[in-house]
């Protein structure tokens, strides 16, 4: 069945989905309770003991049951071994007795979905939607009585869960001071994280090391478990909810740890309401993780309608230049922002077919030091030396967008307060796309009540999930898109509000210029099975003079001149940039080829090979064309990889133009030895390329007739 994506909302406790008719052999329950689970999904009666439900290809098997004191739990089998043991499920709250114990399973409904659904653009046009689901309804034995359900979708590629929590007596409002969702390791593991509740957001360096080094992630976390087998954590549709961290509470135990507000509630709610979706993504490999639709899937379809509107666009912009400090944001004489500097960007993007300009520091209030200066940022006011009517009017001159920059420095009260006649503004001049910024260290995000009082929230708190999606709304009204940095991890929310194109939410480029250390070699390899489960990243590739300083200083791009264009095809954003400056673009016209041909839109994506923190190949279609790009990165290891081209539409020749780096090429003596070079080829052929230190290689594939 193929569905286009239409603005409907499940609703609560009703199912998310039309049923359907399956085959009831498709689900196996253990006897006595597939009998019993077959007439309670008929009559509504109650089973006792666990209820099963299996992935489509009946790999994963989720169980869901209540131990002896009616906790709730549940537990994941993948192949016959267990990957999750008893984990506990269950919700406190500050006023209401807790959903933890004394409670039985008194009803289970099944249903099964196969269908594909269409993205108005993404890393493939169509995706596959088959999943088994079980609804199991949880009710208190005694009083008071209390009631909720967990709702399980099992795809082949793992699996999610959410709490529905109907309205109830006593329940009206809640605050939800802890959440009790465990995830119980059996094994050993080798695990792929950045840690959580820390100063710097999304922004670290990711780290390997055993389970038992962690005490707080984030998710996206992934394990590599002694078989091959690899998990990922995350979670999928955060509305109004706040985010949670793993926290290793018992060894190999971890919590979902929500976010608290400043006042210690973790969510403040009412009934009827539903958490985010818990995910588990389950595969035999590392490539099987890239190759997931999990995430989306667990997502609300298009909530904005038409969003033909929504345009993916690579871009360049008065950047970078600030963070390797030839421009200032403020005003002076090093002003990046002027009037005359845009134009130029305008040129050189138009000339080349980008469709944004990226202009930061064109508005008032980034004088003195910006970081702690969120209350002065003005949204509407320019700096004298930049004309927004001039320049908005040049750039559709050239078919060009400029992309607006509101950087708050955290200040919601301030950024809120101007957010309408900011939006306005843009729409008025014809400005297509924003860029946010949200620079405070985690946990510093200020806002003011009414008495004037100032409170000081996580990024990732209930306050911050509302306030992105506000933005994100408020922006859709006036078909604008968005890309915040400092932002809320992605939970697949661009598929509800596909204006939502990007994110940063990374250790990006950015820190290249200034970070210490640097992005070291192994990070490209790391970043796809990790943060890029979660959704796209506006990372900012494309840096060409990768040593800026002078090749003696440390502060420098620790990658080839080769795998800097292979980002682009390895690191997925429906908006990308091209981050250096235009005369470094001038300077190599023939590497810059490739940054200029790369679609940002793709038909279909495949992941071809890959080992988390060692390497990673990718295959990508351009939507609505026939040509294909290979990108392929490698971390501080050389190493030879293999790309067979089965992929490939066998009936026809394609010109392959080879971006690669040359047999002298190592990121830190010689990262400009660039070789380009055509062949001809088919899909029987394998090719195979020779990646150096922390290099790249990068493919053009069209076809020949
Ligand atoms: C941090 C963002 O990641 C970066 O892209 C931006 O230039 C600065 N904040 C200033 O807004
Ligand atoms: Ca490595």
């Amino acid at each position: 069945m193929f569905v286009a994506e239409e603005s409907t909302l499940a609703g609560v406790f009703g199912l998310a989905i039309a049923p359907q008719q399956h085959p009831r052999a498709m689900y196996s329950y253990s006897f006595p309770v597939a009998l019993f689970v077959l007439l309670c999904s008929m009559l509504a009666v109650s089973p006792a003991g666990a209820v099963e439900v299996r992935s489509p290809d009946t790999r994963i098997v989720v169980t869901v049951d209540v131990d002896d004191g009616g906790a709730p739990r549940y537990r994941v089998d993948y192949r016959g071994e267990n990957v999750i043991r008893d984990s506990k499920l269950g919700l406190h709250f500050a006023s209401q007795h807790g959903f933890d114990s004394g409670f039985e399973i008194v009803e289970v409904l099944e249903n099964a979905v196969d269908q594909r659904w269409e993205q108005p653009w993404g890393q493939r046009r169509l995706v596959t939607d088959r999943h088994n689901e079980l609804l199991v309804r949880f009710e208190s034995t005694g009083k008071p009585a209390r009631r909720f359900a967990l709702r399980v979708r099992v795809f082949d590629d793992g699996l999610g869960f959410r709490y529905e929590v109907p309205r109830q007596r006593g329940y009206s409002a809640v605050d939800i001071v802890d959440e009790l969702t465990e995830f119980h390791v059996p094994s050993e593991a080798t695990a792929f994280w950045i840690p959580g509740r820390r100063f710097n957001r999304y922004e670290y360096i990711y780290r390997t090391t055993p389970l038992e080094d962690i005490a707080m992630a984030h998710t996206p976390m992934t394990l590599r478990l002694p078989d091959g087998v690899h998990l990922s954590f995350h979670e999928a549709a955060l509305v109004d909810y706040a985010a949670y961290v793993l926290d290793q509470r018992r060894p190999n135990v971890f919590e979902t740890n929500l976010t608290p507000w400043s006042d210690g509630v973790r969510v403040k709610t009412r009934t009827p309401f539903v958490s985010p979706w818990r995910t588990i993504q389950v595969s035999p490999d590392a490539v099987g993780l890239l190759n997931s639709d999990l995430v989306l899937n667990l997502n609300e379809p298009n909530a904005l309608g038409d969003v033909s509107w929504v345009e993916p666009m690579k871009y360049v912009g008065i950047w970078w230049g600030m963070h390797i400090r030839t421009y200032t944001w403020s005003s002076g004489p090093l002003h990046g922002a002027t009037t005359a500097e845009t134009k130029k960007y305008i040129d050189f993007a138009a000339r080349h077919g980008f469709g944004g300009v990226l202009v930061e520091g064109w508005n008032i209030g980034w004088d003195g030091d910006w970081f702690f200066n969120g209350d002065l940022f003005s949204f509407t006011e320019t700096y004298p030396d930049f004309d927004i009517v001039e320049v908005t009017d040049y750039a559709r001159d050239n078919g060009v967008t400029l992309i607006g920059h509101h950087e708050t420095s955290g200040n919601i009260t301030n950024y809120e307060k101007q957010m309408d006649d900011a939006l306005d503004l843009y729409e008025s001049l014809g400005v297509r796309a924003i860029k946010t910024g949200y620079v405070a260290d985690a946990g510093d995000i200020k806002w003011v009540d009414r008495r004037g009082v100032a409170h000081y929230e996580w990024h990732d708190g209930q306050f911050m999930v509302d306030h992105y999606l506000k933005s994100v709304r408020e922006s859709a009204k006036r078909q604008i898109t968005v890309n915040p940095h400092e932002p809320i991890k992605d939970t697949g929310l661009r598929r509800t509000y596909p204006n939502w194109l990007t994110r940063e939410g990374v250790r990006g480029q950015e820190f290249n210029a200034w970070g210490d250390p640097p992005n070291p070699p192994e990070h490209l390899t790391i970043l796809p099975f990790t943060r890029m489960l979660s959704g796209p990243a506006d990372y900012t590739p494309g840096i060409f003079n990768l040593t800026f300083q002078g090749p003696e200083s440390k502060q420098r791009v620790q990658t080839t001149l080769a795998k800097q264009l292979a980002a682009y095809v390895v690191l997925y954003s429906p908006l990308q940039m091209a981050a250096d400056l235009p005369e470094n673009y001038e300077a190599r016209p023939d590497a810059f080829q490739f940054i200029v041909d790369v679609p940002v839109d793709w038909e279909q994506s495949i992941a071809l090979d890959g080992e988390v923190g060692d390497f990673v190949v990718w295959a990508r279609q351009r939507r609505g064309g026939d040509d294909w790009y290979v990108g392929a990165v490698t971390d501080e290891e050389e190493r030879q990889v293999g790309i067979s081209l089965d992929f490939l539409d066998p009936d026809r020749d394609y010109t392959a133009t080879i971006y690669r780096d040359g047999d002298e090429a190592d990121w830190q003596s010689n990262p400009y030895d660039l070789v380009i070079e055509q062949r001809t080829v088919t899909a029987a052929d394998t090719m195979s390329l020779r990646l150096a230190t922390s290099g790249g290689a990068a493919i053009q594939l069209v076809p020949a007739d």
